[in-house]
């Protein structure tokens, strides 16, 4: 059952503003963007003119900091557990930590009736021991479920299992969190659903309110956990991504209007380096429709895919850093944005390695820090970012 059409707050406003930017015109210069490209190696000339230079070698976590911005990375229990020097080295540059596996359902829920912490706990222990803080991911998917959901879960329980996890997970973690990732990638309008909404058992057995559900269930457990749906796929100029786009402000038009406690929209921002397809006016517009509507944007797992750039690592890591100056430079123009997380630190722990390897085999080369936890040229762009952000 699709939820009913809206005539959103964000389309009187857009006719109130189209009214009023004849006068705003006249009052003051709108910031004009230029077409740029998120950079690509189809701009090599490009790429090897622009300037990476930053001062100082003060860690992301602190140059974030000073314009009231949070800057962190997903990290997981194998690598913080067993790699001591990363471990140093995450814990100088990340002042968040979210579990890149542990607190997903596969994770936690081995058994229909057992729930395992123990590597959340390790990894909420190492946040705090680090003066960290520490956010969840995800309390709600349609993928990568544990082998027994299938068998297990049906309309008939649907609910009682989801309410029960919701609420015996962000209760074990209450006071811990900054932030929990309550649903998870709800939207796909390939999928042909009414209102764009993705595949999902969830969607099957309870309808599509159990979005709605989710939140209230979340927000009853832990009150001051800020509450974020996460999507990815809206940042580039193509008409999957608008669709995206549109569908997304209209589930969160959706849940505002019915009061429910949802606080932020996650943005996962998985960039292809090899994308050219990007029109920073178009994301910002988004950005700040997603704001009027009140709530924060939290860049939640970025991270810059060079499996389709050549081989040379320079010249990769020109494009790398590029990508992430082109989309930081939007992203952190809009206020509303409060956290920037990677999803890694360093290219040796990267789930691109296994999902999105190159032909060539050569190491992959999408996060700050290289396999030896050495600063790259993406470093220098995230570094720059943070320091030319306006303050919060
Ligand atoms: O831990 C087991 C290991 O014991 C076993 O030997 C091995 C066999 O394949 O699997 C290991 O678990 C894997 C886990 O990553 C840890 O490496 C899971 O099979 C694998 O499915 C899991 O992939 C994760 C994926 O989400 C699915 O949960 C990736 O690491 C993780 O980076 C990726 O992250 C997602 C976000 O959650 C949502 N947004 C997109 C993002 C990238 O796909």
């Amino acid at each position: 059952m699709a939820y009913k059409r809206l005539i959103s707050r964000r389309h009187i406003m857009r006719l109130g503003l189209a009214t009023l930017s004849g006068i705003g015109v006249v009052l003051g210069a709108k910031k004009i963007y230029p077409r740029q490209q998120i950079s690509s190696f189809s701009n090599q000339e490009k790429n090897l003119r622009r300037d990476f230079t930053v001062s100082g070698k003060t860690p992301l976590r602190n140059r974030a900091a000073s314009k009231g911005l949070i800057y962190g990375a997903a990290g997981n229990y194998p690598a913080l557990s067993s790699d001591e020097a990363f471990k140093k080295r995450f814990a100088q540059e990340c002042g968040i930590l979210v579990p890149e596996n542990e607190l997903k359902w596969d994770t936690l829920r081995p058994t229909p009736y057992i729930f395992d912490f123990s590597k959340g706990d390790w990894l909420a222990q190492f946040a705090q021991r680090n003066n960290m803080l520490f956010r969840g991911h995800n309390l709600v998917w349609n993928q990568f479920m544990p082998e027994w959901f299938k068998e297990v879960v049906n309309r008939q329980n649907a609910e009682k299992f989801l309410v029960e996890h919701i609420t015996t997970v962000t209760k074990h973690y209450v006071g811990q969190m900054h932030s929990w990732d309550v649903v998870n990638e709800g939207i796909d309008p390939n999928h042909g659903n009414p209102d764009g909404l993705a595949n999902s058992p969830w969607l099957d057995f309870l309808g599509a309110d159990y979005i709605e559900l989710a939140f209230r269930v979340a927000a009853q457990s832990d009150p001051k956990a800020l509450l974020v749906y996460n999507e990815g796929g809206l940042k580039y100029d193509t008409p999957e991504h608008e669709a995206r786009r549109t569908a997304v402000l209209k589930l969160l038009e959706h849940l505002k209007s019915r009061g429910t406690p949802i606080h932020a929209l996650g943005m996962e921002s998985h960039i292809l380096a090899h994308e050219t397809r990007f029109n920073p006016k178009k994301l910002r517009t988004f950005l700040s429709d997603v704001a009027s509507l009140g709530l924060k944007i939290m860049i939640t797992e970025l991270d810059v895919i060079d499996q389709k750039l050549p081989a040379d690592p320079t010249l990769r890591d020109r494009i790398v850093a590029g990508a992430y100056q082109d989309f930081l430079s939007v992203v952190l123009d809009e206020k509303a944005t409060i956290a920037v997380l990677t999803w890694g630190l360093s290219d040796r722990y990267t789930w691109i390695s296994r999902f999105n390897s190159r032909s060539d085999a050569a190491t992959v080369r999408p996060l700050p820090l290289d396999s030896d936890f050495k600063p790259k040229l993406g470093w220098n762009a995230i570094a720059s970012s943070f320091d030319k952000a306006p303050k919060r």
